[in-house]
């Protein structure tokens, strides 16, 4: 016999090649650290990160550390954005400084969006459910085009960073608009911004993405290393192991600094250390950098979720009004979404009872696994009942359109609340 495996449905076969090709790590080997783990982490919708363990390792000293994430206004906020939405919360929740970035720069540039429906759409649909699935007061939430910060940052990215690397990621040709590609930078600064002087310099800063967001991921990572002062690696010569801090245009006092609390030997553009170990040399790095006025950016993780499928089977997509349901659906709407969503049910009846669902491919099971059943061993019944085939699909939908209804309505009650609270957030 098969085991019973209730989150079969985000099997992650398809994402090894991340893995393999693109260096991204399972989340499985740190889901043991996590104290009061997410139901996505749980679950496995978590699946893969980038040096998160330097995020886990400041929640777990209750040293700073913070998550951040944007949302183009551009459409309307889905059952997708609200995934983004609790993982942001939930480090929130865990302690960390919360930031959430309206791209209205984006938009514009982008989806030509005008700046009134930037604003409007970025209050009314994404910070108003936001703040409605928990974000207190205290996150940073932010218009992209209002924040001086951001602008600066994104403009020294961009010394950073060329044409033929950015269009490898994003596809710019010729035709781009300028405005597109400086968006581009824009969402960078977004990215490494918590790290700024005004909220407490460098810190571990947790980006949750969808997994095929990663290349973003790593054009900042990149920035981050470039536009910081000095570089530390560890290295080995003859046998010997030794820490080398290069400076590529470090002032010279900075790195004769160094040198001296090191305790290293200085060279014109480095300082090679035999004793100390990398934490200290880094840690000594970045105090002298701060010092000079450099960034020491560290270089921001990841979390990859897996994506939902859209209700009909295919893409969830903004484009699809029938694939995914938005958070200021009428609650009636979206129980009538679940209704006519593609379920694992089998023909018939007979075969049903016979050989049992099949959650893995059903659009009502994700439902439940990603949003609408929090208790775990609720959910494995569910499962179970599919395969035994004791569980029928029309009373399943109806089950799951309830719990829709219900989470819809009740939703939308607390942004009519959020909206009165807006100006806790300075907005
Ligand atoms: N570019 C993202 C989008 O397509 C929005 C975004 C802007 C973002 N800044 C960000 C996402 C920073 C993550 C982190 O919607
Ligand atoms: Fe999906 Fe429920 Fe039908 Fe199973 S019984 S296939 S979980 S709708």
């Amino acid at each position: 016999m098969t085991t019973l495996d209730p989150w079969g449905a985000v099997k992650i076969d398809n994402y090894s090649k991340l893995f393999d090709e693109f260096g991204i790590s399972r989340f499985d080997e740190l889901l043991g650290k996590i104290k009061n783990p997410h139901r996505y982490m749980r679950r496995h919708v978590i699946f893969g990160h980038r040096s998160y363990e330097s995020v886990l390792s400041a929640m777990l000293s209750g040293k700073p550390f913070a998550a951040m994430s944007g949302f183009m206004p551009s459409g309307r906020a889905h059952l997708g954005h609200k995934m983004v939405m609790e993982e942001i919360i939930w480090h929130q929740q865990q302690g960390g400084d919360a930031f959430l970035a309206i791209a209205d720069m984006e938009a514009h540039a982008v989806r030509g969006k005008s700046w009134k429906e930037c604003r409007e759409f970025g209050i009314n649909e994404y910070i108003l459910s936001a703040i409605a699935l928990g974000l207190k007061p205290g996150a940073h939430i932010y218009f992209q085009s209002k924040s001086g910060n951001v602008k600066d940052l994104a403009f020294e990215l961009g010394t950073k960073a060329n044409f033929s690397e950015l269009s490898a990621i994003y596809g710019f040709n010729g035709e781009t608009n300028i405005a597109h590609m400086v968006s581009a930078l824009t969402q960078s600064a977004d990215i490494l911004q918590p790290q700024l002087e005004e909220f407490g310099g460098p810190k571990p800063v947790v980006i949750p993405v969808g997994a095929d967001q990663d290349p973003h991921i790593r054009l900042t990572r990149g920035l981050a290393y470039k536009v910081n002062m000095f570089i530390v690696e560890k290295r080995e010569s003859a046998g010997k192991a030794f820490i080398s801090v290069r400076g590529k245009a470090a002032p010279k006092e900075a790195l004769s600094e160094i040198a001296k609390r090191t305790g290293g030997k200085l060279y014109e553009e480095h300082v090679d250390v035999f004793k100390q170990s990398f934490d200290e040399v880094e840690s000594i790095v970045r105090e002298t950098e701060l010092k000079y006025g450099g960034y020491a950016f560290i270089p921001p993780a990841s979390t990859y979720h897996k994506f939902m499928t859209g209700l009909q089977g295919g893409k969830m997509s903004s484009s699809i009004p029938e694939s995914y349901i938005a958070l200021t659906d009428k609650p009636e709407e979206g129980a009538k979404k679940v209704m006519r969503a593609k379920t694992g049910g089998r023909v018939t009846l007979e075969e049903q009872s016979k050989l049992g669902g099949e959650p893995d491919k059903c659009s009502v099971y994700e439902l439940l696994l990603f949003h609408l059943v929090e208790d775990d061993n609720k959910l494995m019944e569910v499962y179970k009942d599919c395969v035994g085939g004791t569980r029928v699909c029309g009373n399943c939908k109806k089950y799951a359109a309830e719990l829709m209804r219900e989470f819809l309505k009740e939703h939308q009650e607390k942004r009519e609340q959020a909206r009165e609270g807006l100006g806790e957030f300075g907005l």
